[in-house]
């Protein structure tokens, strides 16, 4: 059976061993341009668990696509290669896709192979008017709205996100704190 769970700090060891097997070569893509440095949107970072076994991962971040501005980027999936092809997969985007249109949010992004992202709803209509910082065959990066409309007619550089995790909001908030009683 496979359980998705939300992801812990005690699943990044796992979580890194899988993807090097899963996806050589993920730190040289242009979304890891989006990615280095950040933290996965709150509560939308999560593991596949095969009994004691890490079988899945999934993440989305949160960036700002051009002038639909607040938006998502998912990515890495990954499975481990003996266990592909069993749905890990696709119970993973289904879950994070819910759980990210339960959070409100309006849109999400990637760049992966369209033929299996076309069957979660994702389209490169949706990107035609967007730039990622760097390069990008186009009928893979693709898009999907949460909220009818959240993509339409976007245009301009997807950037990192503005919207930042709770702990980051805390930080910032005692920093504003301390320059305003100096
Ligand atoms: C892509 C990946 C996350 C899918 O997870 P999974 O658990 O194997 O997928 P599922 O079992 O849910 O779905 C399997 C279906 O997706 C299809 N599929 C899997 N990978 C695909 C791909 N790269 N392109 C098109 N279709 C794909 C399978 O043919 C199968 O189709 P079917 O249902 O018609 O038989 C996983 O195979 C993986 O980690 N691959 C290597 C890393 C990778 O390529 N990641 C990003 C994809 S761009």
């Amino acid at each position: 059976m496979i359980v998705i769970r939300n992801e812990t700090a005690l699943d990044i060891p796992a979580r890194e061993i899988l993807l090097d097997r899963a996806l050589p070569g993920r730190h040289l893509k242009t979304c890891e341009k989006l990615r280095r440095g950040q933290r996965p949107a709150d509560g939308l970072a999560f593991s596949a668990w095969q009994g004691a076994r890490l079988a899945g991962t999934v993440r989305l971040w949160h960036v700002e696509a051009g002038s639909a501005g607040d938006a998502l980027l998912l990515g890495p999936i990954g499975v481990l290669p003996e266990c592909q092809g069993l749905g890990i997969g696709t119970l993973l985007m289904d879950h994070a896709l819910a759980e990210a249109s339960a959070m409100n949010h309006r849109a999400v992004i990637l760049v992966g192979d369209a033929p299996y992202y076309g069957r979660f709803g994702f389209s490169s209509e949706l990107t035609a008017g967007l730039t990622l910082p760097g390069p990008v065959e186009r009928d893979r990066f693709q898009g999907l709205e949460l909220v009818p409309g959240a993509l339409a007619g976007a245009t301009g550089m997807v950037k990192v996100g503005m919207r930042v995790g709770a702990e980051d909001d805390r930080r910032r908030t005692a920093l504003i704190e301390l320059r305003q009683a100096a």
